[in-house]
């Protein structure tokens, strides 16, 4: 299967997630955003395990795969990603993050991930210490900052765990980028970019309004 790859590090790239949005019709909601220039489309992806919510299965993805070209940036918010990452490749995601906190030798995952053709990403929750990317972060395409606890749209931006952005933009360098997730909105966008972040998710502030093109347009006007 021929892989979307994310677009080079350089650019601000806003990442609409679908949990926000109208599961009857996503087809519509995902091409509402791809029509105004979105390029990255986030799924949430929940266990009931590592995170207390269930939101989608690889069946999901392979639907949504044949209804858009877009970067599917698939955030796997489950304990055992080893084991379900290849379900989700093979429905068609082009881009895989999982959790720190649920791997043990995560160097040899990001391999695995490589070898099955998609790019990869790793992420850490709001109270899990930099230092714990510290060697895999240079490894990886993406590097995803939680801004909230994971588990649920619409929450409080986090800004203490948002300026680990700066650290990790010195741990990986100008072409790794960097991405957060939660409580991100035409507000918080200036504040995140400042700290070295060019990926923003965005569900509430995105599906959550009813003019998709305007709530767009409102954060990448907010952008520095
Ligand atoms: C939270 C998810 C997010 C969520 C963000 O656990 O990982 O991607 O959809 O939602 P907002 O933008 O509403 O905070
Ligand atoms: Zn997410």
């Amino acid at each position: 299967m021929a892989r979307n790859r994310l677009p080079k590090a350089g650019t601000v790239e806003i990442a609409p997630s679908i949990l926000s949005a109208d599961f009857a019709n996503l087809a519509s909601e995902i091409g509402q955003v791809t029509s105004a220039g979105v390029k990255i489309v986030h799924l949430d992806v929940m266990d009931g395990h590592f995170v207390p919510n269930i939101t989608l299965g690889p069946p999901v993805v392979a639907w949504i795969r044949k209804c858009t070209d877009a970067v599917l940036d698939t955030h796997l918010m489950i304990s055992e990603p080893r084991r379900y990452a290849p379900r989700f490749i093979e429905a068609g995601s082009d881009h895989i993050t999982f959790h720190i906190e649920t791997v043990d030798r995560p160097e040899e995952f990001v391999a695995e991930l490589r070898k099955a053709g998609v790019t990869v990403g790793v992420t850490l929750n709001p109270e899990t210490p930099v230092e714990t990317v510290e060697k895999v972060a240079p490894l990886c395409d993406m590097v995803l900052v939680m801004t909230v606890h994971p588990g649920f749209g619409g929450q409080k931006f986090i800004d203490h765990a948002a300026r680990k952005c700066i650290q990790i933009r010195e741990m990986v360098g100008p072409a790794v980028r960097i991405e957060v997730d939660g409580g991100i909105d035409a507000t918080t966008t200036p504040i995140v970019v400042g700290y070295g972040a060019d990926t923003l998710v965005a569900g509430n502030a995105v599906f959550g309004q009813k003019n998709r093109v305007l709530s767009l347009e409102a954060i990448r006007k907010s952008i520095p």
